[in-house]
């Protein structure tokens, strides 16, 4: 039997035909013609040419909106005047050096002067980076080994933190006390028992593993939005809890907002009213280059001070802090004035409303999820909290719609997770309802 997910991706084999011949041609010189994996799809990826504004091209030349935004990076849209012109300036005197520049000087205030907890900030290039870091920061500074993360959670794609990303439930274990799961083979055996994993939004369940364990643990690390569940927001509680159980018992709490950054002006943390030790980022802060950055209280980031007699903590990195990225980096922290993330919180609002109802009327089991710009579709009748609520998701309807999408002129991440610029319209917000609307009713139809 033709199901609609078969109608859908016959339409798109249809459409792009010179993304399908480039990525045979991929897979030649890469494994699946993939470099990656959160960006392939089946039954194969598209290959884009252009971003400008909202609007990404192919290279069969069709447009779509795009609501991916490097999966949450470009929150002024594809190449922003501002950021472009940076960099354009930036390539008139060099790439990088074997020295700081005033740039550099310029981003570590501009991030200071707007996130609550961030006394002082090291830039990296990934936020992979960024939070294996932090992580040995609170391991350096407490002497302690042992880490919190909760299921569902992706942290960057390294050993201490590639645990219980999207473990399978008959291995999970009880979600009160979730098992530790390495996220594929490779991972270090001492890298999955040196994690305890806790559920998402549970701080009762959370604090019984933090105060069990609290004797041996270094930090507590957390997204206060969870991105690989579908940006799902934390429950302040949930935070809150956090930072007092954490306080309480001497363990770093290290907050990584990668993608959370993006929720307001001085990042999740204005935005819940709470203070973490430590705190990753990546994504927005560099503008569309590559970055990572974490930072946090003086008495733990002293620990890389190489003046008097040397850093307790070792970092280096030949592009850590490189002009190039600093300059798209101020640019678009310098054009991130309040004003816009009002904006941006207005639109995601609008775009929630609208689909919520849209499900209400269709009588389908979804929900959408999201805080401020971030959003996804969930295809349950399941409020979605955490990573057990997520996995009742129907992953065939997901990649319906995610390919349905892309049939209609719009991206989101192949997960159906999405986020708006401030290039991004009411217009587009409308149009993209109007859009899942048909692709729901094409499914109902099959
Ligand atoms: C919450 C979170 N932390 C860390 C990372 C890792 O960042 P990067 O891909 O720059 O290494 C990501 C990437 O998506 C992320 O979403």
């Amino acid at each position: 039997m033709t199901t609609s997910l078969d109608r859908e991706i016959a339409t798109y084999r249809a459409a792009n035909p010179k993304s399908a011949e480039l990525h045979q041609k991929a897979a030649r010189f890469m494994p699946g013609g993939d470099t990656r994996n959160s960006i392939y799809w089946d039954p194969f990826p598209l290959y884009v040419t252009d971003g400008t504004g909202t609007v990404l091209t192919d290279v069969d030349d069709n447009k779509r909106t795009d609501f991916v935004n490097n999966m949450t990076t470009l929150i002024l849209g594809h190449r922003p005047p501002e950021v472009t012109s940076a960099l354009r300036q930036q390539i008139d005197h060099g790439l990088s050096f074997p020295a700081p520049t005033p740039l550099v000087v310029r981003w570590a205030e501009l991030m200071c002067d707007r996130v609550p907890s961030l006394d002082k900030v090291r830039f990296v290039n990934t936020g992979t980076e960024a939070t294996l870091n932090a992580i040995r920061a609170a391991r350096a500074f407490t002497g302690k080994q042992k880490l919190v993360k909760c299921e569902g959670a992706y942290h960057g794609n390294h050993d201490a933190i590639q645990i219980s990303v999207v473990p399978p439930l008959d291995q999970a274990g009880d979600g009160d006390s979730p098992e530790s799961i390495a996220a594929f083979p490779g991972i270090s055996e001492n890298a999955v028992d040196d994690i305890f994993i806790a559920p998402y939004n549970d701080i009762e369940a959370a604090e019984k593993i933090i105060r069990k364990h609290a004797d041996e643990l270094a930090a507590v690390i957390v997204e206060p939005v969870n991105g690989q569940c579908g940006m799902v927001p934390a429950k302040p509680e949930f935070l809150e809890g956090l930072r007092r159980v954490t306080d309480e018992l001497g363990i770093i709490l290290i907050f990584d907002e990668v993608i959370a950054f993006r929720i307001a002006y001085g990042g999740a943390q204005e935005y819940y009213g709470v203070t973490p030790d430590l705190t990753c980022f990546g994504k927005v802060v560099g503008g569309g280059m590559p970055v990572g950055a974490f930072g946090g209280r003086d008495d733990i980031m002293t620990m890389w001070d190489p003046s008097n007699g040397g850093a307790t903590v070792q970092h280096a990195g030949t592009f850590n802090g490189n002009p190039m990225t600093a300059a798209a980096g101020v640019a678009t922290l310098e054009a991130l004035t309040r004003d816009k993330y009002e904006y941006l919180e207005r639109l995601g609002d609008l775009l929630r409303s609208e689909l919520q109802a849209l499900f209400t009327e269709l009588e389908v089991p979804m929900g959408v999820t999201g805080v401020a710009s971030l959003f996804a579709l969930q295809f349950t009748s399941q409020e979605v909290t955490n990573y057990r609520t997520y996995a009742t998701n129907d992953k065939t309807m997901m990649q319906t719609m995610f390919i349905g999408l892309l049939n209609e002129g719009f991206l989101m991440s192949n997960r159906c997770a999405g986020n708006v610029s401030t290039a991004h319209t009411e217009d587009d917000v409308h149009a993209f309802v109007s859009a899942v609307r048909r692709v729901l009713k094409r499914a109902e139809s099959t």
